[in-house]
């Protein structure tokens, strides 16, 4: 099993880029911040409570998305591989996420992280709530989010550097050309299923 995390701050295409590899790698892919998205669309109680934080850019509360991430793990037994895109969070997240994974053997063996300067960050999901109906793509709630990735995110990136799995990536390039450039990453631990185009 094969296990990978693409991170970064608010719009550097971790979603985008997510799309691509699940289906060159055949991973499985787990954005929180669709779950999460999802459960606000159904007004489930989980929903409802991680709103208030969602549109004010604040991130939900670790235990809530950690239970997610556990309880989405355990429905996808025969997973060969997983992309964790906006997951871990915070250093806490990522003491989970190690913890839970411990019982598969299969530890985070990559983690992608995509670096955009903040006036492209912000042009990109100011374009894209236009569109989106995202509640959060405001310019307001973007540089919450952005402050928030700051305080609380960043610093997750140590918290796998000194464990020899970072790779900062330069984010700001084509969709396609950043796609080449992961999929060069990913390659050196996996192979492409049958059928795709090797990178
Ligand atoms: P989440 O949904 O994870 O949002 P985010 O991390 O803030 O980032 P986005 O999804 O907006 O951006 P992205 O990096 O996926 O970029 P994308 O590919 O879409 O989280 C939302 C909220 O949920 C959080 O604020 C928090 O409240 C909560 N949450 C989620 N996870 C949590 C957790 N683990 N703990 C606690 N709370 C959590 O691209 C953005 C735009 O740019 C698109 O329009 C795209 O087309 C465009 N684009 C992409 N790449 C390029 C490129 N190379 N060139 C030009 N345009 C590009
Ligand atoms: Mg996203």
């Amino acid at each position: 099993m094969f296990n990978v995390v693409l991170f970064g701050p608010p719009g550097c295409g971790k979603g985008t880029q997510s799309e691509k590899l699940i289906q060159r790698y055949g991973l499985h892919h787990i954005s929180t911040g669709d779950l999460l998205r999802d459960e606000v669309s159904r007004a489930t109680p989980l929903g409802v409570e991680a709103r208030k934080f969602m549109d004010n850019g604040m991130l939900v509360p670790d235990e809530v998305v950690i239970g997610m991430i556990s309880s989405r793990l355990e429905d996808t037994p025969d997973a060969q591989g997983f992309i964790f895109d906006g997951f871990p969070r915070t250093v806490a997240q990522a003491g989970a996420l190690d913890r839970l994974l411990e019982f598969r053997q299969a530890p985070i063996r990559l983690v992608l992280a995509l670096e955009v300067p903040e006036d492209e960050l912000v042009r990109r999901l100011v374009e894209r709530g236009k569109m989106s109906g995202r509640t959060d793509d405001t310019e307001e709630v973007i540089s919450k989010r952005t402050k928030e990735y700051y305080a609380k995110t960043e610093p997750v990136a140590q918290y796998y550097e000194v464990q020899g799995k970072l790779q900062r990536i330069k984010g700001d390039e084509s969709i396609d050309s950043i796609g080449t450039t992961l999929g060069k990453e990913v390659e050196k631990f996996i192979d492409p299923v049958a059928g795709t185009a090797r990178y």
